[in-house]
């Protein structure tokens, strides 16, 4: 018999729980931040200082993402039967920008991130799908000025998206579960504490080591996603919360 839940459960996910996919994440040690500048590819001020560089940045990790192997794991699969199993209860918000939660069946979903199959203009504002390269002379299919378009994704220095949502949610919950982060980039990093203090939620770090913000989390579960996260999808529907 599937446990008894006390209502909304908010789930952050990061790079880590796509690390067992195939997917680089940020801070470890063979990282994507280990490779390049973060100040040159993921910043208003490096796309203006070069924009083809951060195209070509973008458009590599775009073609990575939609190789056939390139597939969600276990721990993608098991958050989307955690939301079949308690519809209306489950609410993923996402830093990645990958689209591994929607293959593994989460529906509820915010990428406050952004995303890297679409596509912005800076020009109109149209927001689109896109699977292609994108340069600097791409036309927007919406206006057709040639020189805007950028990847829909969040730089440095740029707010996250549908951060009202998201905090309506936290203020709410009584579960927090984080999720293949390392609590390093706000306002990411801070959920947890505002979890606790405007809801009072219990809190749990699922993760391969202790994130930065660790020692605020109730309850932590350390060990790959793909074993880690289907094992407490499991006790939570066997057991509740
Ligand atoms: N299973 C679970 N956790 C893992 C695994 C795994 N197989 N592999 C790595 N991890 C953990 C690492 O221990 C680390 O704590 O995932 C976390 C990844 O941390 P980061 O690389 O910092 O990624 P993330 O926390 O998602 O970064 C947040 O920073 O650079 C920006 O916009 C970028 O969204 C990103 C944000």
């Amino acid at each position: 018999m599937a446990g008894r839940r006390a209502g909304n459960i908010v789930i952050l996910t990061g790079a880590g729980i796509s690390k067992e996919s195939g997917l680089d994440t940020f801070r470890d040690a063979d990282g994507l931040w280990s490779k390049v500048n973060l100040e040159d590819v993921a910043t208003p001020e490096g796309f203006i200082r070069n924009p083809q560089m951060v195209h070509d940045f973008y458009n590599h990790r775009r073609r990575e993402l939609q190789k056939d192997d390139i597939r969600a794991n276990a721990a993608h699969h098991a958050l989307g039967r955690l939301e079949a199993e308690w519809p209306d209860d489950v609410l993923v918000v996402t830093q990645n920008i990958d689209a591994l939660h929607e293959e593994g069946g989460s529906e509820n979903l915010i990428h406050m991130h952004g995303e890297m199959l679409k596509a912005r203009c800076d020009r109109c504002g149209n927001v689109r799908c896109w699977v292609d390269d994108i340069d600097i002379e791409t036309a927007c299919p919406e206006c057709a000025v040639a020189g805007g378009m950028r990847p829909h994704v969040v730089w440095f220095g740029e707010m996250p998206f549908e951060m009202e949502r998201i905090s309506q949610a936290l203020s709410q919950c009584s579960l927090f579960i984080s999720i293949g982060t390392s609590g390093n980039v706000y306002p990411a990093a801070g959920f947890v504490r505002e979890a606790i203090f405007s809801a009072k939620a219990h809190t749990v770090e699922l993760n391969m080591e202790p994130s930065e913000g660790a020692t605020l989390f109730a309850e932590t579960v350390y060990g790959p996603a793909t074993a880690v996260v289907p094992a407490y999808v499991d006790r939570l529907l066997a057991e509740g919360y």
